[in-house]
């Protein structure tokens, strides 16, 4: 079990350059009405780089939580897109805050946040006090922009949230924090999204999509179990944005309703690592999340890996 813990702030960052579905029109084969039928996409933001981002993020999120860097123990930066193969981009947006305590990157790509989520819990339980989780990636640089499969999809972006050690009761009785996890990866799939070294991202998308599906009603049904919560109880879930008729596939089968489903990825795209805590954000700044609500989080990504989590959400 880990500690009770609160979200004490949270933040995103999204380039400022948007690139809307007529402005592919104009240089793909593709159309917006393609694109908003088979994606649910209208327009995403590219461009910066991951630690700018995830700095600006982050930065946002100790502004909001009121916390100085030097009190931060941990930063935990989940990525697919580093910035260089060597070092991890968390030691960039580390030193640029001037944060306390160690820094890590997570590749679990877009099941990253949720990994690092998970890790970040994992932290507190071994004495941390405040963690800063980060989910951040830049695919538009290693996206073929001549490739309509791929580059109506991907984006950029970053959001970060900060989690602090807090007493009372544990999460399973009643407190904040993390009831369930279930994190998972079938790595024989490795191949059906992969992006060499110098390269671009190629994909098999229709068979990703089957297995999204799969995987994440799957997974989200194990972590409810694991936490002993009814569908019902779910306030809010937030799943990873990769496609709106993934989304809702998942929700139909799940049991959960759109209005008690965060969606972000009309207006950022699939930007992996940074979908789940953008989505999170947005749901945060339109005041759809209070305190004692149970959220269910869950990704689904390359690798194949997903994950999920359980969490009562408290400020
Ligand atoms: O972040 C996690 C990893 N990624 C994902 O989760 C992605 C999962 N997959 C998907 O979201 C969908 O499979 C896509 C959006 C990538 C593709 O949608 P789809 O409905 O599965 O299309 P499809 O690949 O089955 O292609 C259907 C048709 C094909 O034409 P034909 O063979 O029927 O003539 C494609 O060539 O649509 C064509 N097509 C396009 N047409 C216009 C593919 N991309 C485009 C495009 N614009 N951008």
């Amino acid at each position: 079990m880990t500690p009770p813990a609160v979200f004490t702030g949270w933040g995103s960052a999204l380039p400022s350059t948007i690139v809307t579905n007529r402005d592919l029109e104009q240089r793909l084969d593709t159309s917006d009405a393609w694109i908003v039928e088979r994606t649910g996409i209208r327009e995403r933001h590219v461009g910066g780089t991951v630690a700018d981002l995830a700095t600006e993020a982050a930065r946002n999120a100790l502004e909001q939580a009121g916390t100085r860097p030097e009190d931060v123990d941990m930063l935990i930066l989940a990525t697919t897109t580093p910035d260089e193969t060597v070092p991890h981009t968390s030691s960039i947006v580390h030193h640029r805050l001037g944060l306390g305590g160690g820094a890590m990157d997570v590749n679990g790509a877009c099941a990253g946040f949720v990994y690092a989520l998970v890790a970040a819990y994992g932290s507190l339980a071994v004495g941390a006090r405040r963690v800063l989780v980060v989910g951040a990636d830049c695919l538009s640089r290693i996206t073929d922009w001549d490739d309509r499969s791929t580059a109506v999809i991907f984006a950029d972006g970053a959001a970060a949230v900060l989690i602090e050690a807090t007493g009372g009761a544990d999460p399973l009785h009643g407190g904040p924090g993390l009831l369930s996890h279930d994190l998972g990866i079938d790595g024989s799939a490795h191949d059906l999204l992969y992006c060499p070294h110098g390269g671009t991202l190629a994909m098999d998308g229709r068979e990703i999509f089957r297995r999204a599906v799969r995987a994440t009603v799957e997974s989200a049904t194990m972590a409810l179990s694991r936490a002993k919560v009814a569908v019902e109880e779910i306030a809010l879930f937030v799943p990873h944005q990769a496609n709106l008729r993934i989304i809702e596939a998942s929700c139909a089968r799940l049991g959960i309703p759109p209005q008690r489903t965060a969606v972000v990825l009309d207006r950022t795209g699939n930007t992996s690592a940074a979908s789940i805590p953008l989505a999170l954000c947005d749901a945060l700044g339109t005041e759809r999340i209070a305190d004692g609500d149970l959220l269910l989080l869950s990704g689904f990504g390359a690798g194949m890996s997903w994950a999920s989590a359980v969490v009562r959400w408290a400020s």
